[in-house]
């Protein structure tokens, strides 16, 4: 047996993981099963399996066997990159586009900058600010919002930490939408609580499924996201909010409703959490109409919760920068913020159009900022991922939204992060062509 052996074994089950044939969490075939079929000793898949572990591809545990390692690093699902190539996975708006009043309302903020703001703020920000907050909650269907149940949060990232780390403990089940933002996937992960999906149907998630998963799994939390649902781009209406909400009203968990993508509705339809307000945590920030970098999250949440809520924020990060909050409110009170999400919104449609025209047709939400894209059946989505990477495509393979990782028909492509119409064009093309190729087939034994 040549040496190299074990290596081309390797190779080739990496290529079956990149492939889906070993999903990710999936356990691997015992050592004499792969053995026999590859003609060679359990001793080679051994030292296969060693090479695979090295590589971060596959963990082995001592009496239960080898699996396939997950794909829970945020950064390996959602690259921020920019500079060479062409990048369709991260979901950030067309910030060329809110340049020059960003700029400008910097600018005028720093002029009117005065002592107040360079100290420490009372609670989890100033009143000015929370109030502005509340403009752009009640804005986007928040009919509830007050200054009294408004918090600050460093962007909704910070927001989804601090409610999962708030309301629930270690081992506490969290119900999400079967497919998902993997930030959640993520928290959850790192602080060990167990995600369980909800299944979802034609108009996000299912009343039925979510009733019965808060009989028999308990969760603590359930987590939606009603408009241009990340990945899935479904946004609910009028009928299946207040559905949800009624499910809700009987259970004791409680609903944390983001709606990052509210703005970018065709109509504005009141809250879930608006429908149960004891019960119903709203979170958003202006990453996605303004700009990610100022980290300027919104929280509005029960108000038996606010006082625990401080204490955390007060905790973990004293309280988010005034900063930028102090732009954020200039942005919102002088209506400038509503401008740039709605232009912001007319670029998604625009370049929504210009993917369906390359691509399509396909089912897609007409402003949203991401498609969900079907991959035609000889393509699993860590292959042509893995593939797309090398013609200088960046975008997210659809495993990294699923709770359990089986999810590999689809992959999700943002459509803002290129800030040419024509480099955007020029890779959707580069997409065409490599979807109607086949996958080269990986070496055999
Ligand atoms: C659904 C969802 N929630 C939260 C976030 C994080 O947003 P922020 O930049 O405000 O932390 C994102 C970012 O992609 C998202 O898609």
């Amino acid at each position: 047996m040549s040496e190299a052996k074990f290596r081309d074994i390797a190779q080739l089950i990496e290529a079956r993981i990149d492939e889906g044939v070993y999903p990710a969490n999936a356990k691997l075939p015992p050592h004499r099963e792969l053995a026999a079929e590859f003609n060679t000793t359990p001793v080679t898949i051994s030292k296969a399996y060693k090479l695979l572990a090295e590589l971060k591809r596959v963990e082995s545990f001592v009496g239960r066997g080898t699996f396939v390692i997950g794909p829970s690093a945020l950064s390996t699902a959602i690259q921020a990159k920019d500079g060479e190539g062409f990048n369709f996975s991260i979901l950030q708006p067309c910030i060329h586009l809110n340049l020059r009043q960003v700029r400008q309302a910097y600018r005028d903020a720093t002029e009117t900058l005065d002592v107040s703001l360079l100290a420490y703020a009372e609670q989890s920000g100033h009143e000015a600010h929370r109030q502005s907050g509340v403009k752009w909650l009640q804005r986007f269907g928040v009919t509830d919002a007050s200054i009294e149940n408004t918090l600050l949060t460093s962007g909704a990232q910070q927001a989804l930490s601090l409610v999962i780390n708030t309301l629930t403990q270690p081992g506490d089940v969290i119900a999400a939408e079967s497919l998902t933002y993997p930030g959640i996937l993520a928290v959850a992960e790192l602080s060990s609580r167990n995600v369980v999906p909800v299944e979802m149907d034609a108009q996000g998630l299912c009343p039925k499924a979510l009733k019965r998963v808060l009989k028999t799994d308990k969760p603590k939390l359930v987590i939606t996201l009603p408009s241009h649902q990340n990945p899935t781009g479904i946004t609910m209406g009028e009928k299946r909010k207040a559905e949800i909400a009624k499910v809700m009203a009987t259970s004791s968990a409680y609903l944390v409703e983001d709606d990052i993508y509210a703005f970018l509705n065709d109509e504005v339809i009141t809250s879930i959490s608006s429908r149960i307000p004891d019960k119903g945590i709203y979170l958003t920030s202006l990453s996605k109409a303004i700009s990610p970098a100022m980290r300027c999250g919104y929280i509005k949440a029960p108000l038996h919760l606010i006082p625990l809520l401080n204490a955390h924020i007060r905790a973990e990060i004293w309280l988010a920068s005034p900063l930028n909050f102090m732009v954020a409110t200039q942005l919102i009170d002088s209506n400038t913020a509503f401008t740039l999400a709605e232009g912001q919104r007319s670029e998604a449609k625009a370049r929504q159009r210009m993917t369906e025209n390359i691509l399509g047709p396909f089912e897609q939400t007409p402003s949203g900022f991401h498609v969900w894209l079907p991959l035609p059946p000889h393509w699993s989505a860590e292959r042509f991922t893995t593939e797309a990477k090398k013609e200088g495509i960046t975008l997210s393979s659809g495993v990294h939204f699923s709770a359990n990782g089986k999810e590999d028909k689809h992959v999700r492509l943002s459509l803002m992060a290129i800030a040419s119409r024509a480099t955007f064009e020029e890779g959707l093309e580069t997409l065409r062509q490599l979807l109607t190729k086949k996958p080269l087939p990986n070496v055999e034994f």
